[in-house]
């Protein structure tokens, strides 16, 4: 009897428990948020499942929770869920169910941005790319054809998580619409039916949100979503949350990604944020009761071939997505990670204290591993596909890795140009076998000289695809050559056709299928294999600095690509994909090695540039002659943060658009701008996409990534700074690619508290050719 009594009570206590749990609520309070109806703030950790390896996701959840945060925020990455039409995947390190259940069992709420774009510096984006065998899709729009397959990638998602809402015993507080719109367009209609979509998927129980910059927030702003802002370390918080605090008086505030650090192109300086900066920016959100999730709070690695790129100019990502965040690619502990922790223990509720930081995880050194087997790419070509005209990758069903167009010259020439419409993204051109020319979409190399050749001489063209866009709209990022192959000889173009197509996917089953053959370092493209062995396992990284370009595969897993042109020439090597024993590594090298061997560092070497063109625009003493040019426009910006816009008094025809700074409003010698547009004859901005930079008279370097370019990498958050000295005035001068009707322009400072280096005086000039040096 006693017995039962007790069993009775421990089932009421249990059920109570049970229903104490189901009763959780999470809801949008006057000004601030609510769980259970007790106002939080949330202090969220963006992490990002897939790039962190499954062992390890409790590990960095931990990590999260030891910073100080209550939250955690993660994208859900469609491509990586169907890679294939229809086909959805959420098993393995794809688990998002797991994930967020690991989350709970740490007692963190989830907050799930499930896109169905979500930039991230990810493939596309996150889109997948069999979108883009349509050839008229427009993706983030009403495109029929993308609205259903979003549907059904919604649907997939609901089902997976749709039941852990925190209201139905999950821990899901907020889920997201769509990412970051109003940068890309503005179409309430599209953004509204996405909402839908989420709902339909089953989010009804907990808010939806969307983020946006504070210059485009109410572009796609809808009235029945929270609305959450963007950006980064350094920003002026007062003045981000401004008009959002006008137009929502009575709304929570949430920084839903406060940038801890940025992200690596290939071929540019490592980025870096301050620690301080980015401590003082939580500060002052905390102060304000404004919540925020920190992205990145753990970057992690964007393992194979999942990164993105960026354009204008075209600039794939790097391997490493370490981010600066406080906690590092490899989940150790850096003096951000330290300071932050500093100051979220004071904004601990009483009684509250963090938990212990857990360990690291163990680091190992691996001895060099000798590559003596090689399986070159042109002896070991897959099945051919006949194709008449050049298509892009996709139209062979081919998503990623490498891709060979093979012809024969139908007459032979006495030397010309070959043309190619365009590379996407690096390619090796060679005439019966012989390397003429590699060429890199981020430059723009799209042709090469040819010398005399022989009808019937066989031509090569090994298109490698880097990342797919992931920002604006050349997120269409068709690989392989998009268009066409043209021989120009005496300037007549002839378009080249019947084309053999080569397929070289990045699957491991592809990969170790080639015939691999005892052999030294080859001088064309190939795949390499080793095997070495371990007597205990513990995270590393693979020095790639003696390799040429390409990708790594270890025991099945891709690694991620290297370039020796770095910044960063070590990969990350998960010590949980390792094993006692015997281990295998592929290597695929598309350049060429100087030495085919590989070691295991016990440090990652992110910020070693190797490249022999500087970075910076102006050439060795080069002077920019403005005499007796003619003044389009002399003017003076408004003091403080925020885009401006001029216009001409007339418009003005040309193609080079300088601006000249004269002075500046906080008297120093350094100018900066972070983005600027020039307006065409319809008044709006020209597109960038063809903008290189002719000059600059000064760009800072050293401090760090801050050349003239950023000025139209559509990144508000970025900018180009001149060095200290020389003083004012700060000149610089944009090719816009083609002539254009100019009729003003629209220039945003850096976002900073003060403004520092907003230009005050100005010049304009306008010119048909190019200025005079
Ligand atoms: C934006 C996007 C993120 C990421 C960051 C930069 O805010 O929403 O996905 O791309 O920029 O890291
Ligand atoms: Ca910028």
């Amino acid at each position: 009897m006693k017995y039962l009594v007790v069993m009775l009570v421990l089932i009421c206590v249990c059920v109570m428990k049970a229903t104490a749990q189901e009763k959780q609520t999470f809801s949008i309070g006057n000004g601030s948020f609510l769980v259970n109806n007790e106002p939080v703030v949330i202090k969220a950790a963006e992490i990002h499942y897939p790039r962190i390896p499954e062992p390890y996701w409790e590990h960095r959840i931990q990590m999260c929770k030891a910073l100080g945060m209550n939250t955690i925020c993660i994208y859900i990455f469609w491509n990586l869920h169907e890679q294939r039409l229809d086909q959805f995947d959420f098993s393995g390190n794809k688990d998002i169910v797991k994930f967020c259940r690991l989350a709970q069992k740490h007692g963190m709420y989830v907050i799930v941005r499930p896109g169905p774009y979500v930039c991230a510096e990810w493939e596309m984006g996150g889109l997948p790319w069999w979108l883009l065998k349509k050839k008229d899709v427009k993706v983030r729009t009403m495109d029929p054809y993308f609205i259903e397959r979003v549907g059904k990638f919604m649907n997939a998602v609901g089902k997976q998580l749709a039941g852990l809402q925190i209201n139905r015993g999950g821990n899901v507080i907020m889920v997201q619409v769509e990412n970051e719109y109003g940068a890309y367009a503005t179409d309430k209609t599209y953004v509204s039916t996405i909402r839908d979509m989420v709902r339909n998927a089953g989010f009804t129980d907990v808010p939806l949100f969307q983020c946006d910059w504070n210059s485009t927030f109410k572009k796609n702003g809808l009235d029945d979503l929270l609305w959450t802002l963007n950006f980064g370390t350094g920003a002026n918080i007062d003045n981000q949350f401004k008009e959002l605090k006008k137009e929502r008086p009575d709304s929570p505030l949430m920084c839903s990604e406060f940038w801890s650090g940025w992200f690596d192109h290939w071929g540019r300086k490592h980025e870096t944020r301050a620690a301080k900066t980015m401590v003082q920016g939580i500060k002052d959100m905390l102060d304000r009761d404004i919540s925020f999730s920190l992205y990145m709070a753990h970057g992690g690695t964007t393992f194979g071939h999942w990164g993105g790129a960026n354009n204008p100019a075209y600039s794939a990502m790097c391997s490493s997505y370490d981010y600066d965040a406080p906690i590092s690619e490899a989940g150790w502990v850096t003096d951000k990670f330290h300071q932050l922790r500093t100051l979220l223990s004071n904004y601990l509720k009483p009684g509250e204290s963090l938990p212990a930081i857990p360990e690291s995880y163990p680091v190992i050194e691996v001895p060099e591993i000798h590559f003596t087997q090689a399986a070159p790419l042109f002896t070991n070509l897959p099945k051919s596909r006949q194709s008449a005209d050049i298509q892009p990758m996709e139209q062979f069903d081919q998503g990623w890795g490498s891709i060979l167009y093979r012809t024969t010259l139908p007459a032979s020439i006495k030397g010309g140009v070959i043309k190619i419409t365009e590379v996407h993204d690096w390619a090796l051109v060679f005439a019966d076998g012989k390397l003429l020319a590699r060429l890199d979409r981020r430059h723009r190399e799209f042709t090469t000289k040819l010398p005399p050749l022989k009808e019937g001489t066989r031509l090569d063209i090994l298109v490698e695809a880097m990342g797919r866009v992931n920002f604006g709209w050349s997120i269409h990022d068709r690989k392989g050559i998009t268009e066409k192959v043209e021989i120009i000889e005496n300037g007549i173009p002839t378009a080249l056709s019947n084309w053999e197509v080569y397929s070289f996917p990045v699957d491991y089953s592809f990969v170790c299928s080639m015939k691999y053959r005892k052999s030294e370092v080859q001088t064309m493209p190939a795949y390499y294999k080793a095997t070495f062995n371990l007597d205990k396992v513990g995270d590393t990284f693979f020095d790639m600095s003696t390799w040429g370009k390409g990708m790594v595969w270890v025991n099945g897993h891709a690694i991620g690509r290297f370039w020796e042109i770095g910044p960063q020439q070590t990969l990350y090597m998960p010590g949980c994909w390792l094993r006692k024993g015997k281990n295998e590594i592929i290597v695929l090298d598309l350049k060429g090695p100087r030495e085919a061997s590989v070691r295991g560092l016990e440090k990652p070497i992110l910020d070693m540039l190797r490249k022999n063109t500087p970075e910076t625009h102006r050439k060795e003493g080069q002077n920019l002659n403005l005499t007796g040019e003619k003044v389009v426009m002399h003017g003076r910006f408004t003091q403080g943060n925020g885009w401006q816009e001029i216009k001409f008094p007339f418009p003005v025809e040309g193609r080079y658009f300088c601006l000249e700074g004269l002075s500046s409003f906080d008297e120093k010698t350094v100018a900066a701008i972070a983005e600027l547009d020039v307006l065409g004859a319809d008044g709006l901005p020209v597109s960038r996409d063809a903008w290189s930079v002719v000059y600059a008279d000064s760009e800072e370097t050293d401090k760090g990534n801050f050349t003239a370019d950023k000025v139209f990498d559509l990144q508000e958050s970025t900018f180009w700074r001149t060095v200290e000295k020389p003083d004012f005035p700060h000149q610089i001068i944009i090719d816009l690619g083609e002539k254009q009707t100019v009729t003003g322009f629209k220039c945003l400072p850096r976002a900073e508290r003060g403004v520092p280096g907003q230009i005050k005086e100005y010049r304009v000039y306008v010119k048909i050719d190019n200025f005079k040096f």
